[in-house]
């Protein structure tokens, strides 16, 4: 459970005190699967870095399940982070000259994880690229490397991912691929997913569409998701039923399919 309270961050630049959060209120349960939208310079960015404990409010309190995170030193934020939290980057963030399967290994790396490549392969099955483990970034499409990047972000078993304009940079075919990977990770591992994006066909994934302007939340509804597109097959073309429209979540036992090589969470 993600809580944000009357968050505030403001920079001060020459004469003038730049508002890019004011004073935000937000929870964000288990589970949720929601997009952050709002105009160029409202502040989505700024606010993903929050939750991501990349960056420290200026007022307000933000509390991630029974943690006061304003009380955490930087220590401290980095194990929150490499323990819960998976990013995810418009631009992908991968090193150019590192096959697949050793990108994704990278944050076992700091767990001291002995089983590092067999758990990386594990993670870029579940995103689809179980052919494509030893290919350099140059060596893959845009898609394929945004998959890349989100199986580094999900193999150390985060609660949470959280992806700024994770479709950005991808053609709108290419987008409803890896969101159909983001919509299987929430569906099959519970894993909260919070992504920022400009896009309304991809937002409509969504369960929960927030509205940013000014560094204020001037919207917050609940989408019914359409899955539109989802024969595109980001898992092989494989289908996984109809749970279209489909409010509540899967419950445990229902297992929603044959591949989930990643344990759930609980
Ligand atoms: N380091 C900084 N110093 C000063 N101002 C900043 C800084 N970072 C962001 N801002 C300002 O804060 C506001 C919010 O920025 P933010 O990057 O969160 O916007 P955004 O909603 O992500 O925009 P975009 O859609 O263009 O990515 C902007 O007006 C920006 O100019
Ligand atoms: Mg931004």
């Amino acid at each position: 459970m993600i809580r944000l309270h009357n968050i505030s961050k403001h920079y001060v630049v020459g004469p003038q005190v730049v508002r890019a959060l004011d004073g935000v209120d937000l929870e964000i349960g288990d589970g949720e699967f929601l997009a952050i939208m709002g105009p160029s310079g409202s502040g989505k960015s700024t606010l993903m870095n929050i939750i991501g404990c990349l960056d420290r409010p200026t007022a307000g309190r933000y509390e991630l399940d029974t943690l006061n995170v304003g009380q955490l030193n930087d220590n401290q934020l980095a194990i929150l982070r490499n323990r819960r939290l998976g990013f995810v980057f418009q631009s992908f963030n991968l090193l150019p000259r590192l096959p697949a399967i050793d990108q994704v290994a990278m944050p076992l790396l700091y767990r001291g994880a002995t089983n590092r490549k067999r758990v990386a392969a594990a993670a870029l099955k579940l995103v689809g690229l179980e052919d494509r483990m030893h290919h350099k970034p140059t060596q893959l499409s845009g898609g394929q490397q945004q998959r890349v990047a989100i199986a580094r972000a999900l193999v150390a078993h985060p609660s949470i991912i959280l992806a700024d304009e994770p479709t950005g940079a991808l053609d709108s075919k290419t987008s409803m691929d890896v969101m159909n990977v983001f919509r299987q990770l929430n569906d099959e591992l519970q894993i909260t997913i919070a992504f920022v994006t400009h896009e309304d066909d991809v937002a409509a994934y969504t369960r929960r569409i927030v509205s940013l302007r000014d560094g204020k939340v001037v919207g917050d509804t609940p989408n019914v998701p359409t899955y539109a597109g989802e024969e595109a097959g980001a898992y092989g073309g494989e289908q996984d039923g109809a749970d279209t429209g489909s409010e509540g979540r899967q419950s445990d036992s229902d297992g929603g399919g044959a591949q989930a090589p990643l344990e759930k969470k609980e």
